[in-house]
């Protein structure tokens, strides 16, 4: 049904705005594995959850580790991969997807969808104070925006909606 590509698609974006439900839609539609690289990070770190991360090492582990789980896993070509939104701090980590020809796919949300999302959940550790989550979500934006092959907004769509927005831009590429 969908056109044969052998490349990584990696979705990038804020906290919050469904990398992992649409990873899991994408891995569906086109039959294929996805990664969660927070999941490898507590792998790797030997930890269960965000807080025993940043327990352990702090954020410096966190994004030591992403590098560490890039460099692994952009040698590998027909991945869904769903990043931590922190991964555009590290310019390395998508140089490194980019290298070996993945698609890095942006999904924008407003900063209003992302807090409803969020409300009540605790497994974040920079979810902090509203005042400090807009500053994050503010200085980030332009550098999802600068890594970013491919935009899409995913503000009022459904999940499946938006992988099959993701699978449209990948194969008019
Ligand atoms: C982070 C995002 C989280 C996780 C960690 C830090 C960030 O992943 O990696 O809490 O810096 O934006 P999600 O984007 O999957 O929530």
């Amino acid at each position: 049904m969908f056109k044969e590509f052998k490349i990584n698609i990696v979705l990038i974006g804020f906290m919050g705005s469904g990398k992992t439900s649409i990873a899991q839609s994408l891995s569906k539609l086109l039959n294929r594995s996805w990664i969660e690289m927070d999941d490898l990070v507590y792998q790797k770190t030997n930890t269960r959850n965000m807080h025993e991360v940043f327990k352990k090492g702090g954020e410096l582990l966190l994004r030591e580790t992403e590098i560490e789980i890039s460099k692994e896993y952009a040698v590998k070509n027909d991945l869904i991969i769903s990043t931590g939104g922190g991964v555009v701090l590290n310019k390395i980590v998508l140089d490194y997807f980019k290298q070996k020809g993945g698609r890095i796919i942006f999904l924008q949300a407003q900063f209003t969808t992302i807090v409803k999302r969020l409300k009540g959940d605790e497994s974040r550790p920079l979810f902090t104070s509203l005042k400090d989550f807009k500053k994050l979500y503010s200085f980030r934006l332009p550098l999802y925006v600068n890594y970013a092959d491919e935009i899409i907004n995913v503000d009022f769509k459904s999940v499946d909606e938006i992988a099959l927005g993701v699978v449209g831009q990948v194969q008019n590429f």
